[in-house]
């Protein structure tokens, strides 16, 4: 799927809905809980993530393709180091220990890149780092194949959650994914 972003109106929905008292940062405290040092934030989009995960000192890199969610990412935290490039061709010359992929990104990357985007990502997971990824099962990337890149490239699963905030998988149409490098 290809998309075009307006970063500000995607991150004044998140806005709104935290406005209203609403949770904005299920993603984060997954990441948190498994104490990080450092993070890669992979299809950061506007950096919510990132943002969060850095405001309790974590050392955050936010990487997208897309020149408009950098942009509002940029302006709402100039202090974090923001790449713009696809995450299919990534090589930032390190890695991290955790690698998160929060709202979707896997359905939002070109129709045949997935099992790239996975070896991308997970190249940037330190040996017995973690990849954690969550996304939707009804639109056409299943837990199958997701499963089948990120062994592909070198990543067991440790654990399979229906909700960031660790609901138990029965099957769902969401899931939220944790592989770790051995
Ligand atoms: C729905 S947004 C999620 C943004 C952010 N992670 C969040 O949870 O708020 C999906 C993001 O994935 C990014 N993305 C998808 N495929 C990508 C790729 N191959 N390389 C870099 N970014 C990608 C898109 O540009 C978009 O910003």
């Amino acid at each position: 799927m290809t998309t075009t972003w307006n970063g500000d109106e995607y991150q004044a929905r998140f806005d709104h809905i935290a406005s209203e008292g609403g949770d904005v940062h299920g993603e984060a405290a997954l990441v948190r809980s498994f104490e990080p040092t450092a993070v890669l934030d992979a299809g950061c989009g506007t950096g919510r993530v990132a943002i969060e995960l850095a405001r309790h000192g974590i050392a955050v890199t936010g990487v997208d393709v897309d020149a408009s969610m950098l942009a509002t990412a940029r302006r709402l935290a100039p202090e974090i180091a923001w790449h713009q490039h696809d995450l299919v061709s990534l090589d930032l010359g390190r890695s991290f220990d955790v690698v998160v992929m929060a709202g979707n990104v896997p359905l939002f990357t070109p129709p045949g890149t997935e099992s790239a985007l996975v070896a991308g990502v997970a190249g940037h997971v330190r040996p017995a780092g973690r990849l954690v990824a969550g996304f939707s099962l009804d639109r056409g990337y299943s837990l199958d194949d997701y499963d089948a890149h990120c062994r592909a490239a070198g990543l067991v699963l440790e654990a399979r959650y229906a909700t960031w905030s660790r609901g138990p998988y029965t099957g769902g149409e969401y899931a939220v994914s944790v592989h770790r490098k051995p």
